[in-house]
């Protein structure tokens, strides 16, 4: 859905922001007084890495990349306390959501954001020189404090790659959802199963309410066809918080 009252976007409040007590500060700048937006979904994520590359599959082989997947999986901001890198995921929902989530957030370096538009939430961030091993600077990496969705596209994919169907009241679902009739689907070492294998994970049993999306693309991919959504995209939603990171 991304039409007028009730557009959907992905925030994601990232590990910076929760180490620096930003959390309340950021809520109340999100808040519906502020911005016209509910809550449709929210909840509090360990980033696995499959997660994390799903999420900015867009940058993979950039060279702020690397650091930028250890910043979303709290590694950078947690080094020696696994058990507080967390981030916090919201959908909100309202009339041009994805704009005005945007606008709140600022632009993506925190430096230019304090120069051009002191007072929003980016320009509490910092910038971070990235260094090769022999110590020169090669690049920058921009802690800032939020993640949200640049267009009605990116939001669709993210709310999708970060929350299930039952993760929202029912009059907040955006997207198409099917119960699953057919294959029990598992999930071991990166590869799909259709029978249980020792140390596989179920992502989708029979009854289960899905996105529809998720469920072509498994059938597709048991299949050995080609998908839109990648078996990670799916993978990394159905297997939130079942595993510790390190
Ligand atoms: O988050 P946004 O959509 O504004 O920016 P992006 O270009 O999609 O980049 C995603 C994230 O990568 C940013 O929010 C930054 O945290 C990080 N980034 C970085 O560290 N260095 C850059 N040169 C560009 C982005
Ligand atoms: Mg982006």
């Amino acid at each position: 859905m991304t039409k007028e009252k009730n557009e959907q976007t992905l925030v994601l409040i990232k590990p910076d922001a929760l180490k620096n007590s930003l959390t309340g500060y950021v809520l109340s700048q999100l808040s519906e007084f502020h911005t016209g937006l509910r809550f449709a979904g929210a909840k509090i994520v360990h980033v696995s890495r499959m997660l994390a590359e799903e999420h900015y599959a867009e940058h993979r082989g950039k060279v702020f990349y690397p650091s930028l997947i250890e910043y979303i999986m709290g590694l950078l901001h947690y080094p020696d306390d696994p058990e507080r890198r967390r981030v916090i995921a919201l959908v909100y929902q309202g009339p041009d959501a994805v704009k005005k989530m945007r606008e709140i957030c600022g632009p993506t370096n925190p430096h230019v954001a304090r120069e051009t538009k002191p007072g929003c939430i980016r320009a509490l961030g910092t910038v971070v020189p990235l260094k090769d091993a022999a110590g020169n600077k090669i690049g920058e990496r921009m802690d800032n404090l939020i993640h949200a969705s640049a267009v009605n596209d990116e939001a669709e994919r993210e709310i999708k790659l970060w929350f299930r169907p039952g993760d929202f009241p029912p009059f907040m679902r955006s997207y198409p959802t099917e119960i699953n009739t057919e294959d029990h689907y598992y999930f071991k070492n990166g590869k799909l199963h259709t029978k249980h294998v020792t140390d596989s994970i179920c992502l989708i049993a029979p009854g289960d309410v899905v996105w529809k999306s998720d469920l072509d693309a498994l059938s597709l991919l048991q299949k050995g066809a080609p998908s839109a959504t990648s078996l990670e995209a799916v993978a990394a939603k159905y297997l939130m918080n079942y595993t510790a990171e390190k």
